[in-house]
Order: structure tokens, then sequence, then C-alpha cells
């Protein structure tokens, strides 16, 4: 069977086709990148707007791409939370007007799941159970994972989701949108100069706090002359700093639940120094450590059709109604 996946839930376009035996048969996406530039970070009516433009030509070039027709679609996946109201109500609409008109169902997919799942789409893929690290623009979770639909949180991000401490420190640092992946290439030309602290890991626990560190970046840059080799010295101890406490964390969700494999995924599992300071503690810990591969980090369709095929095996097909919600703990699946 064939599974259309839609993704809208913020800044990029993101259609996939999924198969049952053959695995992903091909994927398109469009980033509103260059639109969002201008403003310095992602508007909300206007990323609803583009994906209104965008998705059903993104979805008919996919299907025509893969030698398919609507008639080979089985079901319609899509993103329906969490993420901009807006934005997902567009592919909420489309993917429930596609599979009425085309009479199949649609199935309603947890965006963070999707990226939970989207190391399953690699050609070796991570066995259950595991401990999945999710590091994206709006979460940080730590969760343990028995099997499609079983997670148990370990620990999240009590104030910025990691990608969000990466943007807003490069806001102050004069990067401009987006600045996660800006801040790591500016990082690459920086020195060992500056050590920033590793937040929440002197006591117990697995959850997180990354704020601090975009003050500290902040106050470092202040005192500093304010030289291109500063920036560039303050995003290497920043990057450095959190690349560390997520391994930290991650070392002791491993040894707490006693598990060998770790799964990363999420926009900020993209960055090089982040994987490989989570490669060489898993080794060190004679573990296995699983990345999806560097498009299927941030935002696409693939992790939303193989997410939804696998709500869809479970059951979970959707009514008719439109069905997005912004805010929607992983908890709640
Ligand atoms: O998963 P994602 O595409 O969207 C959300 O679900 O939020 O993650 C986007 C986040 C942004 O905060 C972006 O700055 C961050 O991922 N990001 C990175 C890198 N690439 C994307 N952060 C650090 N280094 C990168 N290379
Ligand atoms: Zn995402």
């Amino acid at each position: 069977m064939y599974i259309l996946g839609i993704e809208t839930s913020c800044d990029e376009t993101g259609v996939a086709i999924y198969h049952s035996q053959r695995g992903l048969i091909h994927h398109l996406l469009y980033s509103q990148i260059e639109m969002h530039s201008e403003y310095g970070g992602v508007v909300p009516e206007l990323a609803s707007r583009d994906h209104i433009r965008k998705l059903i030509p993104l979805i008919e070039q996919l299907l025509h791409e893969s030698n398919l027709t609507s008639k080979d679609i089985t079901a319609i996946a899509y993103t329906a939370g969490p993420g901009l109201m807006g934005a997902l109500l567009v592919g909420a609409a489309t993917a429930q007007s596609l599979a009425m008109a085309w009479q199949i169902p649609a199935v309603a997919v947890h965006h963070m799941e999707g990226h939970l799942l989207a190391p399953m789409l690699e050609e070796n893929p991570p066995a259950f159970p595991f401990v999945a690290l999710l590091i994206s623009g709006g979460h940080t979770l730590l969760v343990q994972v028995t099997a499609v639909g079983k997670y148990e949180l370990l620990g999240e991000s009590l104030d910025d989701a990691a990608g969000e401490a990466f943007d807003k420190t490069a806001k102050l640092l004069g990067l401009s949108y987006p600045g996660g992946v800006k801040l790591s290439e500016l990082a690459k030309s920086g020195q060992v100069r500056f050590r920033f602290p590793r937040p929440m890991t002197d006591r117990a626990g697995l959850d997180f706090s990354f704020s601090g560190l975009k003050t500290f970046a902040l106050t470092t840059f202040q005192k500093s002359e304010q030289s291109e080799q500063d920036k560039a010295d303050i995003a290497l101890a920043f990057q450095e700093a959190v690349a560390d406490t997520l391994a930290i964390k991650c070392r002791r969700a491993l040894q707490q639940t006693g598990l060998k494999t770790l799964v990363v995924a999420g926009g900020v599992s993209a960055n090089t120094q982040i994987r490989a300071a989570l490669t060489a503690m898993v080794a060190k810990e004679n573990g296995k450590v699983f990345f999806p591969r560097l498009e299927f980090c941030t935002d696409n369709g693939a992790m939303i059709a193989y997410a939804g095929y696998q709500r869809f095996l479970a059951g979970e097909t959707q009514g008719l109604e439109i069905f997005a919600k912004p805010r929607w703990a992983m908890s709640e699946l």
C-alpha cells in the first residue's frame, strides 16, 4: 500500500509517498526560508498562505514523478500538530479534502512522532527498545520508546528548546534567520576560548534548561570587543555546551533505563558537533546511536508518511473533521 504524507506545521511544505514493502518512494520539500528571512523569523500568516500556494502543486509533482495516480494511494497522513495553527490547518484541510475526494482515510500524525520515527527510514534502522533524544525548534525531549506508540517521557526542556536556544543565540550575535544553521557554520571558525556552563548537569534528573546559555552568550559578547572572531568563539562555546549537556543527559538516560540504543532526531540533530559528541558518548557506553540522514533531521514529508503508515496499521484513521492541534503533548499519544 502507498501512503501519502503531508507536512505543513511550520515553514516547510513537505510531501512524500511511503510504500509498505518498498519503503520510501519519493519525497519533495519546499522551504519558505527565503520568504521569512526578510522578517528575521517565521511569520505565521505568510507561512499559511505559502503552504496553500505550494501544497497541491507539490502533491501533483510527487505523484507524477513517482509514476503513481491518486488511485494508488491507500491513506493520507498529515501533521495535525504541534505547530502553527494556520499552517497546520492547510495540511489538515487539504488532507481531509483529498481523502474525501479519493474516498480513502486520513491519518492525523503527531509531528514529534514523525521526527522520532525518521531514523526508521534509513537502511539500517534501530530496533526497539531505545532512548530517543528529540531536539527541534519547539521541543527538547528524552523519551523511552518500547514500540511505535509506546512512549514514556524521561525528561524535557523546562524553558527554551535546543533549537530555540540556537536561534535566539544566533540572533543576539547578529546572525540572520534561520539562526541555528548559521551559528553552527560560524562555530567552525571559532577557537576554544570560553567555557559555558552545562545547565542542570550538576543535579539528578533528565530535564534540560537552555535559556541561561543564551544569556551567558549575551554577557560574554557584551564584554568582548564584538569582533567576528569573538562571535565565532562564542558560537563555538555555546554549541560545545549544548552538545556536552545533551551527551551527559543522554548517557544518564541510557544508564537509568539500562538501554544501549540511542536515537537522535529533530532539526538540531543535523548539527555536526552534536552528532559527534553523542556518537563518542554512546561508543564509550558500548551502545549504538542512530540519526536520520541530514535532510530528514529537519522537517520533511517522509517522516510523516512513515509515522502515518504506522498509525494506519494500528487502525488509527480520522473521521471527516478537519483536525489540527497546535499544542499537543506526546504523552497524549
Ligand atoms: O525539526 P525542525 O526542522 O522544526 C521543528 O520541529 O521545530 O527543527 C528546526 C530547528 C531550528 O531551531 C533550527 O535552528 C535547528 O533546528 N537547526 C539546527 C541545525 N539545523 C537546524 N541547529 C543547530 N545546528 C544545525 N545544523
Ligand atoms: Zn520539526
